[in-house]
């Protein structure tokens, strides 16, 4: 049986008050691995309280600076999240979309990332898109999939994943891009899909559990 890598994207959403709120619903019946990919200030509450309650859930975060500690206002180096958490999500088609980042800018990130020892998914809206060495895991995710209910067919994403795992050698690929509940069975039941990144769905609590517990049943 292969291990299904289930991780959630929270994108800019919830307070503190209402990402503890989350944690208090979300009621996990697998033994599937779980990432939170939450945003910079509720890696510590949400850390905190997953301690505390000894929940299976790892944290990540969605963006990391491509220098380390020093002079650099407003940006969050890979050794300070690794105090909170133990993955980076980089080069999320938003980033490169909102915030200019390019492939040289997310190849420093990687080496960063990788220098503090962070379990790096690389996001890749095609199978051309440069992927950096010494990523872990890289997720598909078709831009026009993202967010729009529409997501790309299990069986065409199992072949851009069986092209991105030929041409990278990276071992583990996952699939993001309007996964619900409802349609996360026919990605993870793929022959060549690892796992699943859900955004949107990755809100609701109770939702996310189901899409886990959906995910999990059929491997
Ligand atoms: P979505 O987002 O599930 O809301 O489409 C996926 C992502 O952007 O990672």
């Amino acid at each position: 049986m292969k291990k299904l890598l289930i991780a959630g994207n929270w994108k800019s959403n919830k307070t503190a008050r209402e990402a503890i709120e989350w944690l208090g619903n979300f009621k996990l019946e697998t033994q599937a691995p779980v990432v939170l990919f939450v945003p910079f200030t509720l890696l510590y509450p949400l850390k905190q309280e997953i301690d505390r309650l000894q929940i299976p859930i790892e944290l990540g975060a969605q963006d990391v600076s491509p220098f380390p500690d020093g002079a650099y206002t407003g940006e969050v180096s890979a050794r300070q999240i690794k105090d909170l958490a133990d993955w980076v999500i980089i080069g999320h088609s938003e980033r490169r979309k909102h915030f200019g980042e390019t492939d040289e800018i997310l190849e420093k990130k990687v080496s960063q990332a990788r220098l503090a020892g962070l379990q790096i998914i690389y996001c890749v809206g095609d199978d051309v898109t440069v992927v950096p060495q010494g990523v872990d895991t890289v997720a598909y995710e078709p831009v026009w999939a993202i967010g729009t209910g529409k997501s790309d067919t299990p069986e065409n994403a199992n072949t851009v994943v069986g092209v991105i795992k030929a041409k990278t050698h990276v071992p583990v690929v996952i699939y993001g891009g309007s996964v619900t509940p409802e349609n996360v069975s026919l990605f993870v039941s793929q022959e060549g899909i690892d796992g699943v990144l859900p955004g949107g769905a990755s809100l609701d609590p109770i939702k996310f559990a189901t899409l886990i517990k959906n995910a999990c049943n059929l491997r």
